[in-house]
């Protein structure tokens, strides 16, 4: 009996120092937030209010906002970036039928090749086509901006560290440098070419202030504000990244839950087999 006891206590004790071992980092980093070194600015992004719907175990996409999204990349973003990894077919599942996307892709010029002659020629996309890069290559690229490339951004949500809040909040990062800090040191002197932004590593980015306020007229009606913009702008993005991110969290869901149903099964089939046996007298 004390030998049973006795094991009871070490298997919970073992099962505590495991469950404090698992939460030591987090607590550790919660009580000592690690300051990232390279926001030479901004220590930390702004977010909407209430987050976006999609974040949290029972988050979701917000459709509308997705294909206002979508919108604000084809007429705003897509000038500069590409995103190279989504074809237009995926933009079923912003909630456009078939013939929408078809016509969707029609309207999107991409390169393809003339049939008598081979010859490189725009044609209208297709649903399999993949969204067109804005230049022919980087040496292009880098003639438009100022010598920087804008990147792809098919997945930049996951490439910065805070991605999601990181993007929203560089939408809005456009600002003049404090006088005071100009006067403390010329690095916060604006180059020529390019623009104060409080959220880019070195806070001088090549990259024009993008939305200003009704920069798009949304198709929903929706006040297209810098704010509301760079949300569903964002929202866009994040799905472009994780197009499964929704998915996934569901599938985790069952998963923990089946866990939880084998458990009792488990214990209950425990029980069973050993009910008729008593526990050895000493
Ligand atoms: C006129 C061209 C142009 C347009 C239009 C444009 N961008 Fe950019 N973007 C750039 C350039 C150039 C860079 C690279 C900046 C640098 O490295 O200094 C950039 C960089 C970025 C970055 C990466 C910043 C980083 O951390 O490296 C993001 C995110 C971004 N743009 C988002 C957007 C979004 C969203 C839109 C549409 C609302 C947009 N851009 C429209 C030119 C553009």
């Amino acid at each position: 009996m004390t030998i049973r006891l006795g094991g009871i206590i070490f298997g919970l004790g073992l099962t505590a120092v495991l469950l404090l071992w698992s939460l030591l980092p987090g607590a550790l980093n919660f009580a000592f937030p690690e300051k990232p070194d390279y926001y030479a600015f901004q220590e930390k992004n702004i977010s909407p209010e209430g987050g976006f719907s999609f974040e949290g175990p029972m988050g979701n996409w917000d459709t509308q906002q997705l294909q206002r999204g979508y919108q604000v990349y084809k007429e705003v973003c897509s000038a500069c970036h590409s995103l190279q990894y989504v074809a237009f077919r995926n933009l079923e599942d912003l909630g456009y039928s078939e013939a929408e996307v078809r016509a969707e892709a029609a309207s999107w010029m991409v390169p393809g090749i003339d049939d008598k002659d081979g010859s490189a020629i725009e044609r209208p996309g297709i649903p399999t086509d993949y969204f067109p890069a804005p230049y022919a290559n980087d040496v292009e690229a880098r003639a438009f901006n100022n010598n920087a490339i804008p990147p792809d951004l098919s997945l930049i949500t996951k490439a910065r560290k805070d991605g999601v809040n990181y993007v929203y909040s560089l939408m809005q990062g456009y600002n003049e440098p404090d006088p005071a800090d100009v006067a403390k040191s010329p690095d916060f002197e604006t180059p020529p070419g390019l623009y104060f932004n409080e959220y880019f590593y070195n806070i001088n980015i090549a990259m024009p202030p993008q939305l200003l306020p009704d920069i798009v007229t949304y198709a929903d009606g929706t006040e297209a504000t810098t704010e509301q913009m760079s949300a569903d702008v964002t929202a866009f993005l994040t799905w472009a990244g994780e197009p499964s991110l929704i998915q996934r969290k569901q599938t985790g869901f069952f998963v923990i839950a089946f866990l939880l149903f084998a458990t009792g099964l488990g214990f209950l089939s425990y029980k069973s087999v050993w009910a008729g046996m008593k526990p050895k007298k000493k």
